[in-house]
């Protein structure tokens, strides 16, 4: 089994040197793509005013230096709806399934570009922060009907070299023909695990254990991706709930 993959830490110190962000764009085409209809589409900003606007909305220090390549991935069926005939019903570009598809290939492109750029050396961090203020994304990227963007990535030469975030006991997330049986005592020492990792982490050592990030999520300030729903509709997709 490759081991590149299994050492992954999310990069968000970069150096000034540039990448082949061509050769990225390459890799995210060259992704597994739901029914083939490509439904993504990948934005890289270039311009230092977008790429500020963007930071303010992320919020995100990695987005505060100016290196590394960024991306934004965006699920898109307008070409989809651009392809058909005016006159038809575009549902099947619009309902839940051509949502699901776009999301499916916007995700699975941006982590494949991740995961080369990790094996040729580079590093990155997916930036779901985005989501923070969808609509001004949609603005400032001028996104036409039948799109919506739905993760940042940027790449970059790694000038830091973070430790790995523990991932959950194995017994927990990996099953075999059933669902897994919840292991009390394994989420303990898991929860022990992650304490250990933020109380010696190099840098931003606090006190956190797996259950506590948990239940502080509950109570996280959402209320911009709250309102993805409605902009996803203004946008035309038609996803109602059961
Ligand atoms: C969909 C998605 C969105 C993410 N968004 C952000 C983000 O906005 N800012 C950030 O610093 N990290 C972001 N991350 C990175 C996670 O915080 C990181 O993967 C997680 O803490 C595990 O750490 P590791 O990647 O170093 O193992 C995101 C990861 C995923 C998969």
């Amino acid at each position: 089994m490759e081991s590149v993959a299994l050492h992954h830490r999310s990069i968000r110190r970069f150096k000034p040197i540039a990448v082949d962000y061509q050769a990225l764009e390459a890799v995210a085409q060259a992704t597994s793509s739901s029914e083939f209809l490509q439904s993504f589409t990948m934005i890289r900003i270039t311009a230092p005013t977008l790429r500020a606007k963007i930071a303010k909305i992320s919020g995100s220090a990695v987005l505060a230096q100016p290196n590394g390549e960024l991306f934004i991935f965006v699920i898109d069926t307008s070409r989809d709806i651009h392809l058909t005939d005016p006159a038809s019903d575009c549902h099947n570009y619009t309902n839940w399934n051509a949502f699901l598809a776009g999301a499916f290939d916007a995700t699975l492109a941006a982590q494949n570009v991740l995961a080369c750029a990790e094996r040729s050396g580079l590093g990155g961090v997916m930036l779901g922060s985005i989501l923070n203020d969808p609509q001004q994304m949609i603005d400032l990227l001028h996104l036409p009907r039948y799109t919506f963007p739905l993760l940042g990535l940027i790449v970059g030469v790694p000038a830091e070299d973070p430790q790995r975030k523990p991932r959950l006991p194995q017994a927990l997330v990996v099953s075999e023909n059933t669902y897994p049986a919840f292991d009390a005592e394994a989420m303990a020492h898991y929860d022990q695990a992650v304490s250990d990792y933020y109380a010696n982490r190099a840098s931003g050592a606090r006190q956190e254990s797996f259950t506590s990030l948990v239940q502080q999520h509950l109570t996280a300030d959402q209320h911009h991706r709250d309102e993805i729903g409605a902009i996803l509709k203004a946008q035309g997709f038609n996803l109602p709930q059961a």
